[in-house]
């Protein structure tokens, strides 16, 4: 039986520390889906079709190993997109305390809606300082974004910033 698992987020740039989860993850799993979410709490910075190609660039350049899909949701309920991959898992990083107060509600309501249990990995403590938000808010005023994020993303947003 295939074991196959998504990693969802809002990915508004995909950092190094979501790489470091989605490479731990497809170490785990026969199948990895990558799957950019759609957050209507947050304010979003790149278009989900540009956060799903870079998350491609960023794997493929760090040469993360196994079969990884990267994909897009916006049709409803995570555990949908679950459900019509096979996947039975959801793997979410915790850098803190406050990750895991933010990810429990959510672990067992997918596992109330559809059996779909969710697996807390703990990232490089390196990384745990990184989020997307910081990163937005350093490119947005100019500061080097490049010791958080995949060199990737650190092009498209010194370009997107100086235009
Ligand atoms: O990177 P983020 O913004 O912390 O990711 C949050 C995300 C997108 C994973 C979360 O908002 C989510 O799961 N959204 C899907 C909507 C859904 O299924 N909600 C009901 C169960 S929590």
């Amino acid at each position: 039986m295939q074991r196959i698992a998504v990693v969802p987020g809002s990915f508004d740039p995909v950092t190094l520390g979501h790489l470091d989860v989605i490479a731990r993850a497809a170490g785990l799993y026969d199948e990895l889906h990558v799957v950019v979410v759609h957050n209507p709490d947050k304010t979003a910075l790149l278009p989900i079709a540009q956060r799903v190609s870079l998350i491609e660039r960023a794997v493929a350049d760090a040469g993360i190993e196994g079969r990884i899909i990267v994909a897009s949701w916006s049709m409803g309920l995570l555990v949908d997109y679950c459900t019509d991959v096979g996947a039975s898992v959801l793997v979410k990083g915790v850098r803190s305390q406050v990750d895991v107060a933010y990810e429990t509600p959510m672990a067992i309501v997918n596992r109330h809606l559809a059996g779909v249990e969710t697996v807390f990995l703990l990232p490089d403590p390196g990384n745990a300082h990184v989020s997307s938000s910081l990163v937005r808010q350093v490119a947005a005023l100019g500061g080097d974004v490049t010791p958080f994020v995949p060199p990737a993303v650190a092009d498209y947003l010194q370009a997107a910033m100086t235009l």
